[in-house]
C-alpha cells in the first residue's frame, strides 16, 4: 500500500506517538482532534518528545524540524477524506469509537482503511457499524509509542487477508514489529498483561508487600523495565480497570474480576500519572 496520507484521529498519549512514530517513519500526517488547544497540545508534546533525541544528539535541530514539518493538524474529519489509512485513537468507548468510525466510513475513499488503537473494545464490533468491515482492522500500538517496538495487529472476523498484509507491512515501514492476532476481549497484550497487575494490586490489598517491593521483586527478579504498579500507573488506572471488566465480561471467567482496591482508587479518581496520584505520588 502506498501511504500518501496518514490520518490520525484523536491527540491524547496514544495519538500523539502514533502521529509522532508515523512522521518519524517519513510518512506524511494529519491529526484531527476536536478542537485547536488539543492539536496545539499534541504538537507540542511531539516536540517535546522529539526534543528528547536532538538533546541527545540522536537528531539534528533540522531533523526534528523536518518531522514535524510532515505533521498538519485539524478540527474536521471530514479534511481525512484523502487518507489511504486512518488510525483511530479516541477514548476507550464502544459509542465514541463507533461514532468516528461511521464519520469517517462516510468520508473516506472506499480503497482507504480504517485501524483502531483501541486495547480491548472489539473489531470485529466496530467493523459492522461502517459500510467497510473487509477494511476495518486494530493497530495497538503501545505506550510509549515512539519507543516501543511492538504493534498488535488485530484480525477482526471480516478482516481481508490483503489488508492484513498491507497493515503488517506498514508497521514494518514505521520501524516497527507488527504481531498478527485474533479478535478476542484483551486480544493478547492485556489479556495477559492486565491479570497481572490486577494480581500485584491484590498483594497490595492483602498486604503482601508495599507498592515498591512489589515493584522491585517483578523489576528486579524478572527484569521487567518497570514494576506492574508503576506500569498501572503509567497507563491509566481508570484504563486498567476499564480492560479488565471487558475481559472479565467478554470471558465471563471470575479470575478476571477487578481487584477491589483498584475498583476504589478509581473512585478516587486516583487514575495515576495523569491525575498526580496512583499507587505513587508524581
Ligand atoms: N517519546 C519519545 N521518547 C521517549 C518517550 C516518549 N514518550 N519516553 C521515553 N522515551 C525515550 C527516552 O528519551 C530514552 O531514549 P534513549 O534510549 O534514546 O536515551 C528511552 O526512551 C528510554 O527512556 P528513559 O531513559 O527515560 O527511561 P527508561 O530507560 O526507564 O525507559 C520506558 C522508559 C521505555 C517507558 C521503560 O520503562 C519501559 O519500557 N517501560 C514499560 C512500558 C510498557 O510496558 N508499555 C506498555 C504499556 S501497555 C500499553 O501501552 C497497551 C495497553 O493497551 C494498556
Amino acid at each position: 500500500m502506498d501511504v500518501k496520507l496518514f490520518g490520525v484521529v484523536g491527540g491524547g498519549t496514544m495519538g500523539n506517538g502514533i502521529a509522532h512514530a508515523a512522521a518519524a517513519s517519513g510518512l506524511r500526517v494529519l491529526l484531527c482532534e476536536v478542537d485547536q488547544a488539543l492539536c496545539d497540545k499534541a504538537l507540542r508534546t511531539i516536540d517535546k518528545n522529539l526534543q528528547r533525541g536532538v538533546d541527545k544528539g540522536k537528531m539534528s535541530p533540522d531533523q526534528k524540524a523536518e518531522i514535524l514539518g510532515r505533521i498538519r493538524t485539524t478540527t474536521r474529519p471530514e479534511d481525512m477524506a484523502g487518507a489511504d489509512i486512518v488510525v483511530e485513537a479516541v477514548v476507550e468507548n464502544f459509542e465514541v469509537k463507533k461514532g468516528v468510525f461511521q464519520k469517517l466510513d462516510a468520508v473516506l475513499a472506499p480503497a482507504a482503511l480504517l485501524a483502531s488503537n483501541t486495547s480491548s473494545i472489539s473489531i470485529t464490533k466496530l467493523a459492522a457499524c461502517t459500510k467497510r468491515p473487509g477494511k476495518v482492522i486494530g493497530m495497538h500500538f503501545m505506550n510509549p509509542v515512539p519507543v516501543m517496538q511492538l504493534v498488535e495487529v488485530i484480525r477482526g472476523i471480516a478482516t481481508d487477508d490483503e489488508v492484513l498484509q498491507e497493515v503488517m507491512s506498514l508497521a514494518k515501514a514505521m520501524g516497527k514489529t507488527p504481531v498478527e492476532v485474533n479478535d478476542y476481549p484483551g486480544f493478547v497484550s492485556n489479556r495477559v498483561l492486565m491479570p497481572m497487575i490486577n494480581e500485584a494490586i491484590y498483594c497490595l490489598m492483602e498486604g503482601v508487600g508495599t507498592p515498591e517491593a512489589i515493584d522491585t521483586v517483578m523489576k528486579l527478579g524478572m527484569n521487567h523495565p518497570m514494576g506492574p504498579l508503576t506500569l498501572a500507573d503509567l497507563i491509566g488506572l481508570d484504563t486498567c480497570l476499564f480492560i479488565l471488566n471487558v475481559l472479565h465480561e467478554g470471558l465471563g471467567d471470575p479470575k478476571y474480576r477487578p481487584c477491589p482496591l483498584l475498583v476504589k482508587m478509581v473512585d478516587a479518581g486516583f487514575l495515576g500519572r495523569k491525575t498526580g496520584r496512583g499507587f505513587y505520588k508524581y
